[in-house]
C-alpha cells in the first residue's frame, strides 16, 4: 500500500490532471481540428477527439457510476491501483481510464506552433540514443512495431534514472507500469487511417512536424525535479569494452 501511495502521489505531482475525479470530464485542446493541417487532418482530429475520447471518458463514467466509493478517486489512482478495482468493471478501467489518460496527454504532444528540441533534450537524445536522430529512428521502429492497436512512448523511468522507448498496448498508460511519459504516438488506426490508409509510417513522420517539444521538456523537468532534482537522465552511459 505505501508503495502505491508513493506512486500515485510522484505521478500525480507530474501529472496535474490526475486531480480529476469523477465525472471525469472531456479537457478542452488548445487548438481547433484543422490546426495541426496539412499533416494531421481536420476530420481525423475531430473524430479522434469527439468520438473517441468523448467515448472513452462517457464509458468511464458509466462504469464508475454505481461505484460511489471510488467517486473520490484521481484518474492516476484509478489506472494505477487496477488491480483493488472490483474485478467486474477492471477491464472498464482499464481501457477507458486509460484511454482518457492516453488522449489528453497526446493533445499536449502536439502543437500547430512549430517547436524544436531544446538543447538539454539533446543532450539527452545524444547520451541515451546516440542523436537525436538516432532516437526519432528508434522511435519510429518501435512505432512500427506495434502489433494491432497501441502506443509508443518516449518515458522517464524512475527505477533505473534513464530515458526509455516502449510500447503500450490497447489503451494501457506508461503509468500502468511505473514509467513516466514524455512524449507519446497513438498508433491506433483511428489516428490516421482516414488520411493515411495503411501507411502508418506516412503518418509517423507527418506526425514529426507537429510535435511540442515544450510539452516533451515540461514533462521531463517535472520527472527531474520529482527525483531530488537530479540531472538524472543526463548521466552518460558508460562505454562496453
Ligand atoms: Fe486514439
Amino acid at each position: 500500500m505505501a508503495k502505491f501511495l508513493y506512486c500515485t502521489t510522484l505521478f500525480s505531482i507530474i501529472n496535474l490532471h490526475a486531480i480529476a475525479s469523477y465525472p471525469f470530464k472531456l479537457l478542452p485542446r488548445n487548438y481547433e481540428n484543422n490546426s495541426l493541417e496539412p499533416f494531421i487532418d481536420s476530420q481525423t482530429m475531430d473524430i479522434h477527439y469527439n468520438g473517441h475520447h468523448k467515448k472513452y471518458v462517457e464509458e468511464l463514467n458509466a462504469a464508475l457510476a454505481e461505484h460511489p466509493d471510488l467517486h473520490s478517486y484521481s484518474l492516476m489512482n484509478l489506472i494505477c491501483s487496477l488491480q483493488t478495482i472490483p474485478e467486474k468493471i477492471r477491464t472498464r478501467i482499464r481501457h477507458n481510464g486509460g484511454g482518457h489518460e492516453n488522449h489528453t496527454f497526446f493533445w499536449n504532444c502536439m502543437s500547430p506552433t512549430k517547436t524544436a528540441p531544446g538543447k538539454e533534450l539533446l543532450i539527452l537524445f545524444t547520451n541515451h540514443f546516440g542523436s537525436f536522430d538516432g532516437f526519432k529512428q528508434k522511435f519510429n521502429e518501435a512505432a512500427k512495431k506495434v502489433f494491432g492497436s497501441g502506443w509508443v512512448w518516449l518515458c522517464f523511468d524512475p527505477r533505473k534514472e534513464k530515458l526509455i522507448i516502449t510500447s503500450t498496448p490497447n489503451q494501457d498508460s506508461p503509468y500502468m507500469y511505473g514509467l513516466i511519459p514524455l512524449l507519446g504516438l497513438d498508433v491506433w488506426e483511428h489516428a490516421y487511417y482516414l488520411k493515411h490508409q495503411n501507411k502508418r509510417a506516412s503518418y509517423i513522420e507527418a506526425w514529426w512536424n507537429v510535435v511540442n517539444w515544450s510539452f516533451v521538456e515540461e514533462n521531463y523537468q517535472k520527472a527531474r525535479s520529482c527525483s531530488g532534482g537530479k540531472k538524472i537522465a543526463l548521466k552518460k552511459k558508460k562505454k562496453r569494452d
